[in-house]
Parts: C-alpha cells; structure tokens; sequence
C-alpha cells in the first residue's frame, strides 16, 4: 500500500525548535539525542502540521516564549499530489491554510499521521475520558460525519446542563428529544466501528507478544433503546445535580487483559503494550479507510519497553512507507539519522540522506 509522505516540515517559533526545514526521506527518520532536546516537540509539529490537530488545550504554549505567534508548514505527498499545508497560532488562535487558502480542520486530510507515544499509557491507565477521547478522535477521522454529530451532542449537553441548572423543567422534553436523536447516532456508530477496532487491537497485542487476550468492550450509561426512558427516570436527580449524568459521554472504553481490567491490573510495560495495539488498530483502520499508510510517528521507542516490544516499534516503522521515531539513543536502521541538540537537528554522518537541514528562504 502507498503511504502518505511528508517531505518537508518548516517551523518558525515553535516551542524550543529553531527555525528552519528538515527535509524527510521516504523510510525511517531516526531522531536521537539528550532529554530536553527538543525531539517530542519536533513530532508534535510533525503531527500539527500535518493533521492540524493537537492536545494542547493553551496554544500560546505551543509559542515559543518571548514571541507572539508560531507557524508550521507540512509539505505532504498524499492521493497522488503535493499540498502545503500551513498552521499559524497565536493567543488561543489556530490559523489553517492547504495550498495558500484558508481551511478549517474538517478540510485538512483525516488519515495523514498517527502519533505514539509514551503518554499513551494514560490510555490504559487514566480516566476513562481519555479512551473516550482516544475512541471519538479516531471516529471523528474516520468518519467526518461523526466528527460533526459529536460536537453537536456535545454543545447539547452543555446547553441542556444549563437548562437543568436554571431549574428549567418545562423545556427538558425539547433538549431530551435533541440528545437522543444526535446520542443513539454516536452510541450506533460506535459499536459498528468498535468490532474491527477490536479485532486489530487484538492481534497487535498478540504480535506484541502479549500472552494474555486484549478485548475491548463499550460499556454504555444507556443504550438507544432506553435512552429516552432513562433520561425522563433521572429527570429529578439531573435537575438537582444540574447535568446530563447518562449518554455517550459517560460512557467508557473498557480494555480488558486476559480476565482483568487492564487499567487496574497491568504491569507498566503491560499497559504501555495495549496502548501500543490501540495506536496500531489506528494505523490499519486509518490506512484500510483512506486506502493509503498515514506518516508514523513514534516518540521514544526505549520508553518502559522490553527489548523485544522495542522490537516490534522498530519493525513497525520499518513496514510503513515513511516514519520518524525518536530515541535517547540512536534508532537502528534508519535511512537517515538526525541528532537533535538545543532544538537543532543535525544529519549524521552515517546516513544515507545528505543536506536534510536547510534554512528557511534558503
Ligand atoms: N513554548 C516554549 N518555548 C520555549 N521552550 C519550550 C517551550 N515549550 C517547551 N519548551 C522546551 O523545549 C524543550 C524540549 O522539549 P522536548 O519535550 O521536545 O524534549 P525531548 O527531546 O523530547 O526530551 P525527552 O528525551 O526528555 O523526552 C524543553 O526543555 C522545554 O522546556
Ligand atoms: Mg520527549
């Protein structure tokens, strides 16, 4: 299968990162350097640049400090054609652009880069709102459509909320009637998608050399069939707490290891592997979807990892068609070896690319 590539990122006042190009070969980029070095940062603009997506909820964050606005730029190689895509932040501003025009993030191609992580672990490990986010993003990319139902539950429910605070009874049949409408979508399209997100998370796991069983279920505060009964037979407890208590976004994704709960039970490196699989289900499901292996990014490959799930990180940069992957120590086998230092990122001499750093303008 063809891949998605990205053959150039350009960052000005980004975080740490000095400004300038890299140039990426098709293959695996291998990033290697000290902590604080500016490696995470670097995949992180990979990742906005080319999805337009972050999880940085403060954008004049992801500035550098002591400037006002910073600015990313992906040159992406995708269905066959090159695009610029372009972000510009400032104080809680994200400013997109594809080909010199202004978008917005529904506009941006869905299935161009998948990001793991160590944080991953809080996957397994966290609150369930972070699997519902894991869940939501990946169906939001999958299907624009759910992307668009989401938020219009989700500005619902806050709005309903206020209703239920302002102690407004008489007007909770209009607000229950819209929330059951846009809340069976969600909950319907979740479980279609939730059986071969199931079954691919099941057999990474598996090939990550887990010998315990990974199943994941829903587990649902309603369901379509009584969510309107449900909502009417909690109406007096809502109105005294002032919020929706059951719908989609209560609900969780449960991971089950074998016959426990992975979240309660899983070692460490246990839990950074379901999380592993979970990243990997969205790899296949991005790349069955668009018909094309989105850019793999991967932070820390050494991160609470046994040598043989390293292993299986490396392997797996290996069989997409382009990936950057960062280490504290060099990544074996890559195409082309950067070392990053104070935010600067250094060809070294062994790789296989000459000239990757070049100046912005230049
Ligand atoms: N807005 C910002 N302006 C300036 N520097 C920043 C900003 N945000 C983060 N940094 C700095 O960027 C540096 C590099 O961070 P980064 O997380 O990329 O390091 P890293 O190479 O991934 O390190 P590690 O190996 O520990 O994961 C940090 O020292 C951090 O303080
Ligand atoms: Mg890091």
């Amino acid at each position: 299968m063809v891949g998605v590539h990205l053959s150039a990122l350009s960052t000005l006042n980004y975080r740490n990162l000095a400004p300038g190009t890299l140039n990426f070969p098709a293959g695996v980029t291998g990033v290697y350097g000290e902590n604080g070095a500016g490696k995470t940062n670097l995949l992180e603009a990979a990742y906005l640049a080319l999805t337009g997506l972050t999880d940085v909820t403060r954008l004049e964050q992801l500035v550098q400090s002591g400037e006002r606005e910073a600015y990313v730029r992906a040159d992406v190689q995708q269905g066959g054609s090159l695009s610029i895509q372009e972000v510009g932040l400032g104080r809680g501003r994200r400013q997109l652009k594809v080909d010199g025009v202004r978008a917005r993030a529904g506009d941006l191609p869905r299935g161009s880069a998948v990001w793991i992580r160590p944080e991953d672990s809080e996957l397994v490990f966290g609150p369930p709102a972070g699997r519902r986010a894991y869940l939501d993003a990946l169906l939001s990319r999958l299907s624009a459509r759910y992307g668009q139902q989401l938020a219009r539950y989700e500005r619902t429910v806050s709005q309903r909320n206020a209703a239920l605070k302002a102690g407004e009874d008489w007007a909770m049949h209009v607000w229950d009637d819209a929330l059951v409408k846009l809340g069976t979508d969600i909950m319907s399209f979740r479980r279609r998608a939730l059986t071969r997100l199931n079954e691919l998370s099941c057999e990474a796991n598996a090939a990550l050399g887990s010998r315990k069983e990974l199943t994941l279920t829903l587990t649902e505060s309603t369901t379509p069939e009584t969510y309107a009964a449900d909502l009417a037979s909690r109406r007096a407890e809502e109105l005294a707490r002032g919020s929706t208590v059951t719908g989609p976004h209560r609900d969780d994704l449960t991971l089950t290891l074998g016959e426990f709960p992975a979240g309660e039970y899983a070692s460490r490196g246990e839990g950074r592997t379901v999380a592993l699989a979970l990243r990997r289900a969205e790899l296949e499901l991005l790349a069955e979807r668009f018909g094309e292996r989105p850019v793999l990014l991967i932070d820390d490959f050494t991160a609470e990892l046994d040598p043989g799930r390293r292993a299986f990180l490396l392997n797996l940069a290996a069989s997409v068609p382009q990936a950057i992957v960062t280490g504290t120590e060099s990544v074996p086998g890559a195409a082309l070896a950067l070392h990053a230092n104070g935010g600067r990122f250094t060809p070294e001499d062994h790789s296989t690319v000459e000239g990757a750093r070049t100046k912005v303008g230049a």
